[in-house]
Protein backbone atom coordinates (compact mmCIF):
# COMPACT_ATOMS: atom_id res chain seq x y z
CA UNK A 1 0.00 0.00 0.00
CA UNK A 2 1.43 3.62 -0.97
CA UNK A 3 -1.32 5.88 0.48
CA UNK A 4 -3.56 5.29 3.42
CA UNK A 5 -5.81 7.81 5.31
CA UNK A 6 -6.50 6.96 8.88
CA UNK A 7 -9.33 9.06 10.36
CA UNK A 8 -9.93 9.66 13.95
CA UNK A 9 -5.68 8.87 14.34
CA UNK A 10 -4.76 10.93 17.23
CA UNK A 11 -7.10 8.61 19.39
CA UNK A 12 -6.85 5.35 21.09
CA UNK A 13 -7.87 2.91 18.43
CA UNK A 14 -6.60 5.26 15.56
CA UNK A 15 -3.67 5.90 16.55
CA UNK A 16 -2.51 2.22 17.41
CA UNK A 17 -3.93 1.19 13.96
CA UNK A 18 -1.86 4.57 12.81
CA UNK A 19 1.96 3.34 14.24
CA UNK A 20 1.17 0.08 12.99
CA UNK A 21 0.40 0.74 10.04
CA UNK A 22 3.50 3.05 9.58
CA UNK A 23 5.38 -0.28 11.35
CA UNK A 24 4.15 -2.23 8.11
CA UNK A 25 4.32 0.02 5.50
CA UNK A 26 7.42 1.90 6.37
CA UNK A 27 7.56 3.03 2.72
CA UNK A 28 4.05 4.58 2.40
CA UNK A 29 2.40 7.85 2.71
CA UNK A 30 -0.04 7.92 6.21
CA UNK A 31 -2.09 10.43 6.46
CA UNK A 32 -4.52 11.15 9.60
CA UNK A 33 -7.19 13.19 9.85
CA UNK A 34 -8.41 14.29 13.44
CA UNK A 35 -9.63 17.45 14.74
CA UNK A 36 -8.75 16.39 18.51
CA UNK A 37 -12.03 16.67 20.21
CA UNK A 38 -11.23 13.61 22.00
CA UNK A 39 -7.84 12.83 20.74
CA UNK A 40 -4.44 13.37 21.94
CA UNK A 41 -1.04 14.57 19.80
CA UNK A 42 0.97 12.64 22.30
CA UNK A 43 -0.65 9.09 21.01
CA UNK A 44 1.01 9.95 17.55
CA UNK A 45 4.70 10.12 18.99
CA UNK A 46 6.73 8.57 16.06
CA UNK A 47 4.76 9.22 13.45
CA UNK A 48 6.44 10.60 10.36
CA UNK A 49 2.82 10.78 8.17
CA UNK A 50 0.73 14.02 7.56
CA UNK A 51 -1.37 15.18 9.84
CA UNK A 52 -4.74 17.58 8.65
CA UNK A 53 -6.27 18.85 11.59
CA UNK A 54 -10.35 19.00 10.57
CA UNK A 55 -13.76 17.74 11.08
CA UNK A 56 -14.40 14.74 9.00
CA UNK A 57 -17.85 15.96 8.41
CA UNK A 58 -17.56 19.41 7.46
CA UNK A 59 -14.62 18.80 5.05
CA UNK A 60 -14.15 19.63 1.70
CA UNK A 61 -12.53 15.89 1.08
CA UNK A 62 -11.58 16.47 -2.99
CA UNK A 63 -10.54 20.24 -2.40
CA UNK A 64 -8.23 18.62 0.51
CA UNK A 65 -6.84 15.82 -1.01
CA UNK A 66 -7.23 17.07 -4.90
CA UNK A 67 -6.11 14.00 -7.26
CA UNK A 68 -4.75 11.66 -4.65
CA UNK A 69 -6.34 8.60 -4.62
CA UNK A 70 -5.53 6.12 -1.47
CA UNK A 71 -5.47 2.54 -1.30
CA UNK A 72 -6.81 2.41 1.83
CA UNK A 73 -9.14 4.37 3.95
CA UNK A 74 -9.59 3.22 7.83
CA UNK A 75 -12.37 5.02 9.60
CA UNK A 76 -11.89 5.58 13.65
CA UNK A 77 -13.48 9.23 14.04
CA UNK A 78 -16.14 9.43 15.79
CA UNK A 79 -17.65 11.19 18.96
CA UNK A 80 -16.88 8.16 21.26
CA UNK A 81 -18.43 9.90 24.94
CA UNK A 82 -21.84 7.91 24.62
CA UNK A 83 -23.08 10.43 27.53
CA UNK A 84 -23.14 13.21 24.88
CA UNK A 85 -26.49 13.64 24.76
CA UNK A 86 -26.98 16.64 22.33
CA UNK A 87 -28.70 14.43 19.56
CA UNK A 88 -28.03 16.52 16.80
CA UNK A 89 -24.50 17.11 16.92
CA UNK A 90 -23.80 13.07 17.53
CA UNK A 91 -25.81 12.60 14.41
CA UNK A 92 -24.46 15.22 12.40
CA UNK A 93 -20.51 14.48 13.07
CA UNK A 94 -20.71 11.03 12.84
CA UNK A 95 -23.05 10.73 10.28
CA UNK A 96 -22.17 13.06 7.87
CA UNK A 97 -18.43 12.32 8.48
CA UNK A 98 -18.89 8.77 6.72
CA UNK A 99 -20.58 10.07 3.97
CA UNK A 100 -18.66 12.50 3.28
CA UNK A 101 -15.55 10.14 3.17
CA UNK A 102 -17.74 7.44 1.39
CA UNK A 103 -18.47 10.47 -1.54
CA UNK A 104 -15.01 10.26 -1.60
CA UNK A 105 -14.16 6.90 -2.03
CA UNK A 106 -16.80 6.02 -4.53
CA UNK A 107 -14.98 7.02 -7.89
CA UNK A 108 -12.20 4.89 -6.97
CA UNK A 109 -13.88 2.42 -4.68
CA UNK A 110 -11.35 2.77 -2.42
CA UNK A 111 -11.47 0.00 0.26
CA UNK A 112 -12.91 1.19 3.71
CA UNK A 113 -12.74 -0.57 6.93
CA UNK A 114 -14.95 1.59 9.24
CA UNK A 115 -15.57 1.29 13.12
CA UNK A 116 -19.09 0.65 14.08
CA UNK A 117 -19.91 -0.76 17.49
CA UNK A 118 -21.32 -3.31 19.61
CA UNK A 119 -23.86 -0.83 21.22
CA UNK A 120 -25.76 -1.33 17.91
CA UNK A 121 -27.57 -4.17 19.87
CA UNK A 122 -28.73 -2.34 22.79
CA UNK A 123 -29.18 -3.53 26.39
CA UNK A 124 -29.81 -7.58 25.85
CA UNK A 125 -28.10 -10.25 27.19
CA UNK A 126 -26.63 -13.48 25.52
CA UNK A 127 -24.61 -13.63 22.88
CA UNK A 128 -24.46 -11.07 20.21
CA UNK A 129 -24.57 -12.18 16.33
CA UNK A 130 -24.11 -9.76 13.63
CA UNK A 131 -28.00 -10.77 12.03
CA UNK A 132 -30.22 -9.27 15.26
CA UNK A 133 -31.77 -6.39 14.28
CA UNK A 134 -30.25 -3.02 15.46
CA UNK A 135 -31.60 -1.70 18.91
CA UNK A 136 -29.43 1.91 19.56
CA UNK A 137 -30.11 2.75 23.02
CA UNK A 138 -28.91 6.17 22.71
CA UNK A 139 -27.98 8.69 20.19
CA UNK A 140 -24.35 6.99 19.74
CA UNK A 141 -25.55 3.78 18.95
CA UNK A 142 -28.21 5.44 16.92
CA UNK A 143 -25.58 7.30 14.72
CA UNK A 144 -23.26 3.84 14.62
CA UNK A 145 -27.25 2.14 12.80
CA UNK A 146 -26.48 4.71 10.34
CA UNK A 147 -23.37 4.18 9.66
CA UNK A 148 -24.13 0.62 9.06
CA UNK A 149 -26.93 1.52 7.19
CA UNK A 150 -25.23 3.81 4.89
CA UNK A 151 -22.27 1.08 3.97
CA UNK A 152 -24.99 -1.48 3.15
CA UNK A 153 -26.80 0.67 1.02
CA UNK A 154 -23.45 1.89 -1.35
CA UNK A 155 -22.58 -2.28 -1.10
CA UNK A 156 -25.79 -2.53 -2.52
CA UNK A 157 -25.09 0.52 -4.92
CA UNK A 158 -22.05 -1.27 -6.05
CA UNK A 159 -21.48 -4.56 -5.48
CA UNK A 160 -17.46 -4.91 -6.29
CA UNK A 161 -16.06 -1.84 -3.73
CA UNK A 162 -15.62 -3.32 -0.24
CA UNK A 163 -16.68 -1.71 2.66
CA UNK A 164 -16.60 -3.45 5.95
CA UNK A 165 -17.60 -2.47 8.88
CA UNK A 166 -16.23 -3.85 12.50
CA UNK A 167 -18.81 -3.54 15.19
CA UNK A 168 -15.61 -3.45 18.52
CA UNK A 169 -17.03 -4.63 21.91
CA UNK A 170 -15.51 -3.30 25.09
CA UNK A 171 -11.59 -2.32 23.75
CA UNK A 172 -8.67 -1.79 26.40
CA UNK A 173 -5.07 -1.34 25.99
CA UNK A 174 -2.23 0.91 25.43
CA UNK A 175 -2.81 4.86 24.21
CA UNK A 176 -6.09 5.32 26.06
CA UNK A 177 -5.29 7.15 29.07
CA UNK A 178 -6.15 10.37 26.99
CA UNK A 179 -9.88 8.97 27.41
CA UNK A 180 -10.23 9.77 31.08
CA UNK A 181 -13.34 8.94 32.71
CA UNK A 182 -14.19 7.29 29.33
CA UNK A 183 -11.43 4.97 29.08
CA UNK A 184 -12.09 0.98 29.41
CA UNK A 185 -13.05 -0.54 33.05
CA UNK A 186 -9.72 -2.06 32.68
CA UNK A 187 -7.81 0.84 32.80
CA UNK A 188 -9.88 2.93 35.90
CA UNK A 189 -9.90 -0.60 37.98
CA UNK A 190 -6.08 -0.84 37.10
CA UNK A 191 -5.36 3.01 37.98
CA UNK A 192 -7.89 2.52 41.39
CA UNK A 193 -5.70 -0.89 42.22
CA UNK A 194 -2.20 0.68 41.69
CA UNK A 195 -2.94 3.66 44.10
CA UNK A 196 -3.50 0.79 46.59
CA UNK A 197 -7.24 1.64 46.48
CA UNK A 198 -10.33 -1.41 46.39
CA UNK A 199 -11.57 -1.51 43.12
CA UNK A 200 -15.13 0.02 42.56
CA UNK A 201 -17.42 -2.36 40.54
CA UNK A 202 -21.28 -1.88 40.64
CA UNK A 203 -22.98 -4.95 43.34
CA UNK A 204 -22.24 -8.35 42.75
CA UNK A 205 -19.76 -7.58 40.17
CA UNK A 206 -21.16 -10.32 38.00
CA UNK A 207 -22.05 -8.13 34.75
CA UNK A 208 -19.87 -9.49 31.91
CA UNK A 209 -18.60 -7.87 28.82
CA UNK A 210 -16.59 -8.81 25.82
CA UNK A 211 -13.20 -6.79 26.74
CA UNK A 212 -11.38 -7.01 23.80
CA UNK A 213 -7.38 -6.01 23.46
CA UNK A 214 -6.64 -3.12 21.16
CA UNK A 215 -3.99 -5.34 19.51
CA UNK A 216 -6.74 -7.88 18.70
CA UNK A 217 -8.47 -4.95 17.43
CA UNK A 218 -5.92 -3.53 15.21
CA UNK A 219 -4.80 -6.85 13.55
CA UNK A 220 -8.39 -7.52 12.49
CA UNK A 221 -8.83 -4.22 10.95
CA UNK A 222 -5.52 -4.54 9.18
CA UNK A 223 -6.93 -8.15 8.34
CA UNK A 224 -10.28 -6.88 7.44
CA UNK A 225 -8.77 -5.23 4.14
CA UNK A 226 -7.79 -7.91 2.67
CA UNK A 227 -9.28 -10.59 3.64
CA UNK A 228 -12.92 -9.65 2.92
CA UNK A 229 -13.77 -10.63 -0.50
CA UNK A 230 -16.87 -8.19 -0.31
CA UNK A 231 -18.80 -5.71 1.73
CA UNK A 232 -20.07 -6.86 4.82
CA UNK A 233 -20.61 -6.41 9.16
CA UNK A 234 -18.91 -8.31 11.12
CA UNK A 235 -18.01 -8.45 15.28
CA UNK A 236 -14.85 -7.75 16.69
CA UNK A 237 -14.56 -9.08 19.83
CA UNK A 238 -12.60 -11.52 21.68
CA UNK A 239 -15.29 -14.42 21.56
CA UNK A 240 -15.18 -13.93 25.66
CA UNK A 241 -17.44 -12.63 28.04
CA UNK A 242 -15.81 -11.78 31.47
CA UNK A 243 -17.23 -10.40 34.85
CA UNK A 244 -15.63 -7.41 36.52
CA UNK A 245 -14.88 -9.89 39.11
CA UNK A 246 -12.73 -11.83 37.19
CA UNK A 247 -11.16 -8.23 35.66
CA UNK A 248 -10.15 -8.03 39.39
CA UNK A 249 -8.93 -11.55 39.95
CA UNK A 250 -6.84 -11.06 36.70
CA UNK A 251 -5.61 -7.57 37.33
CA UNK A 252 -4.94 -8.56 41.02
CA UNK A 253 -2.65 -11.61 39.19
CA UNK A 254 -0.81 -9.44 37.23
CA UNK A 255 -0.28 -6.69 40.17
CA UNK A 256 0.80 -9.35 42.83
CA UNK A 257 -1.66 -7.78 44.97
CA UNK A 258 -5.09 -9.00 46.45
CA UNK A 259 -7.16 -6.32 46.81
CA UNK A 260 -11.04 -7.01 47.15
CA UNK A 261 -13.68 -5.63 45.55
CA UNK A 262 -15.63 -2.67 46.96
CA UNK A 263 -19.44 -2.96 45.65
CA UNK A 264 -21.47 -0.13 45.53
CA UNK A 265 -25.31 0.17 44.18
CA UNK A 266 -25.77 0.33 40.86
CA UNK A 267 -27.65 4.12 39.82
CA UNK A 268 -29.07 3.16 36.43
CA UNK A 269 -32.51 1.47 35.94
CA UNK A 270 -30.88 -0.54 33.30
CA UNK A 271 -27.47 -1.59 32.91
CA UNK A 272 -26.38 -3.98 30.05
CA UNK A 273 -26.29 -7.48 31.76
CA UNK A 274 -23.98 -9.23 29.53
CA UNK A 275 -22.35 -9.20 26.01
CA UNK A 276 -20.55 -11.64 24.13
CA UNK A 277 -19.27 -11.39 20.46
CA UNK A 278 -20.09 -14.03 18.68
CA UNK A 279 -16.99 -14.07 16.40
CA UNK A 280 -18.16 -17.50 14.23
CA UNK A 281 -18.68 -15.12 10.89
CA UNK A 282 -15.25 -13.32 11.26
CA UNK A 283 -13.39 -16.81 11.89
CA UNK A 284 -15.31 -18.27 8.69
CA UNK A 285 -15.76 -15.46 6.49
CA UNK A 286 -12.00 -13.61 6.92
CA UNK A 287 -10.23 -16.60 8.06
CA UNK A 288 -9.47 -14.47 11.84
CA UNK A 289 -9.44 -15.32 15.30
CA UNK A 290 -8.10 -13.27 18.23
CA UNK A 291 -5.19 -14.18 19.75
CA UNK A 292 -6.09 -12.94 23.45
CA UNK A 293 -8.44 -14.01 25.58
CA UNK A 294 -9.40 -11.29 28.85
CA UNK A 295 -7.38 -13.21 30.63
CA UNK A 296 -3.95 -12.81 28.35
CA UNK A 297 -4.96 -9.39 27.27
CA UNK A 298 -4.66 -8.01 30.76
CA UNK A 299 -1.50 -9.56 31.61
CA UNK A 300 -0.04 -8.09 28.58
CA UNK A 301 -1.92 -4.84 28.86
CA UNK A 302 -0.41 -4.33 33.03
CA UNK A 303 2.94 -5.57 31.92
CA UNK A 304 3.36 -2.60 29.06
CA UNK A 305 1.53 0.14 31.77
CA UNK A 306 4.15 -1.07 34.62
CA UNK A 307 7.30 -0.51 32.34
CA UNK A 308 9.46 2.05 33.81
CA UNK A 309 8.87 4.81 30.68
CA UNK A 310 5.14 4.98 31.65
N1 LIG B 1 -13.01 2.06 22.51
C1 LIG B 1 -14.07 1.25 22.42
O1 LIG B 1 -14.31 0.41 23.31
C2 LIG B 1 -14.96 1.30 21.20
C3 LIG B 1 -16.07 0.43 21.15
C4 LIG B 1 -16.90 0.47 20.04
C5 LIG B 1 -16.63 1.32 18.98
N2 LIG B 1 -15.57 2.17 19.06
C6 LIG B 1 -15.32 3.08 17.92
O2 LIG B 1 -13.95 3.03 17.58
C7 LIG B 1 -13.54 4.30 17.07
C8 LIG B 1 -12.33 4.80 17.83
O3 LIG B 1 -12.69 4.98 19.20
P1 LIG B 1 -11.62 5.27 20.35
O4 LIG B 1 -11.94 4.42 21.50
O5 LIG B 1 -10.27 5.23 19.76
O6 LIG B 1 -12.03 6.76 20.77
P2 LIG B 1 -11.20 8.12 20.81
O7 LIG B 1 -12.16 9.13 21.34
O8 LIG B 1 -9.93 7.93 21.54
O9 LIG B 1 -10.89 8.39 19.28
C9 LIG B 1 -11.76 9.06 18.40
C10 LIG B 1 -10.91 10.04 17.59
O10 LIG B 1 -11.73 10.63 16.58
C11 LIG B 1 -11.52 12.05 16.59
N3 LIG B 1 -12.77 12.65 16.08
C12 LIG B 1 -14.00 12.54 16.61
N4 LIG B 1 -14.91 13.14 15.82
C13 LIG B 1 -14.21 13.67 14.77
C14 LIG B 1 -14.59 14.42 13.62
N5 LIG B 1 -15.86 14.73 13.36
N6 LIG B 1 -13.61 14.78 12.75
C15 LIG B 1 -12.32 14.47 12.98
N7 LIG B 1 -11.91 13.75 14.06
C16 LIG B 1 -12.84 13.36 14.94
C17 LIG B 1 -11.20 12.39 18.03
O11 LIG B 1 -10.52 13.61 18.17
C18 LIG B 1 -10.36 11.19 18.44
O12 LIG B 1 -9.00 11.39 18.15
C19 LIG B 1 -14.75 5.21 17.19
O13 LIG B 1 -15.43 5.24 15.95
C20 LIG B 1 -15.61 4.53 18.24
O14 LIG B 1 -16.97 4.85 18.11
C21 LIG B 1 -14.72 2.18 20.14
Amino acid sequence: MNNILVTGGAGFIGSNLTLELQARFPEARIVVVDDFRSGDFRNLRGFRGDFVTADVSRLDWSAQFRDLVFDAIFHEASITDTTVHDQALQSHDNIEGFRRLLRFAEPHQTPVVYASSAATYGICSGIQTEDQPAAPANVYAFSKVQLDNLAREQARRFPTWRIVGLRYFNVYGPLETHKGAAASMIYQLYRQMKSGKRPRVFRGGEQKRDFVYVKDVVALTLHALTASKRSGIFNCGSGHAFSFNEVIEALNRALGTRLEPEYFENPYSFYQPHTEADMQRVRSELEFTPRFTPATGIADYVALLERPSN
